[in-house]
């Protein structure tokens, strides 16, 4: 059985006068170790997808199992990192990356100093004592990153957490954290509207189609673009054609 496994997975939200299927007999797996990347139009159930997987909803039918377990409830085997970065402003730089350790009771001295360790590594070991509203968008992503990857997750889900910044900041981020999680060799779902962005950066891209959301296709990223930093495939003669496939693919479905 795969590390992670979504089996006919059916969402509808209800509401008083409505019930809105969100996610339609959706089936897929992720190795140990894979970065793959949910691409669809908007709406089309991605985010529901991350948050059924996260534990906080549970799916209208269908199973969700993580290395074997069903998940009926949010674990600290799963980091989830949202769109908007939710630090605390009135807590500094390292007291917000702190948190998750402080919450699930693991803040010991070897966890604090990795977690300080991955600050550093982010480039933002100078500004651990700073508070939230004194950096930039993508200092303030890269602090929610080591906040997540603080509890040593196994599976990270990834919520465009690169959408809100500008082109240059978010090409630098993409390298950044596709190194650190190769190195860590975590397993990651990301959620992303940039079809550049699934190719730079994952193994496989999973395409749904418009709500309720379906699977379309799935893409595997050959093993020689695969093997090139995110910047790199970009650069990639082949990268062109890859991007066109999925663009297609993409357009037939909207
Ligand atoms: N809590 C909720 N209650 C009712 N409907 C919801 C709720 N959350 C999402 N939806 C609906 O479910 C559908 C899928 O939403 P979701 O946020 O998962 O899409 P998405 O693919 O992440 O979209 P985007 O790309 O715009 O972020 C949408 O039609 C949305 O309006
Ligand atoms: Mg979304």
């Amino acid at each position: 059985m795969s590390f992670l496994h979504l089996d006919a997975i059916t969402h509808v939200y209800f509401t008083k006068e409505s019930a809105k299927v969100a996610i339609s007999d959706l089936t897929f797996h992720i190795d140990e170790g894979e970065f793959v990347s949910l691409l669809g139009p908007s709406g089309c159930g991605k985010s529901t997808v991350l948050s059924l997987i996260s534990g906080l909803q549970s799916p209208t039918s269908g199973t969700i199992t993580l290395q074997n377990k069903a998940i009926t409830a949010p674990t600290e085997q799963v980091g989830y990192m949202l769109q908007q970065d939710y630090l605390f402003p009135w807590k500094t730089i390292e007291e917000n990356c702190l948190l998750g350790l402080k919450l699930t009771d693991q803040i010991t001295t070897e966890n604090k100093e990795k977690t300080l360790g991955f600050l550093e590594e982010m480039g933002l070991g100078d500004v651990k004592n700073a508070y939230p509203n004194q950096l930039s968008g993508g200092m303030r992503q890269r602090v929610a990153l080591v906040r997540t990857l603080a509890t040593q997750p196994d599976l990270l889900l990834l919520d465009e957490p690169f959408s809100a910044l500008d082109y240059q900041t978010k090409l630098k981020l993409e390298n950044l954290v596709s190194s650190i999680l190769k190195t860590r060799k975590k397993t990651a779902l990301l959620v992303t509207h940039d079809i550049g962005e699934a190719i730079a950066m994952s193994d496989r891209v999973i395409l749904l189609s418009k709500r309720p959301g379906k699977l379309a296709k799935i893409f595997e990223i050959p093993e020689h673009l695969r093997e090139l930093t995110p910047f790199e495939a970009r650069n990639n003669p082949d990268f062109g054609n890859h991007f066109q496939s999925i663009w297609e693919e993409l357009e037939s479905h909207e």
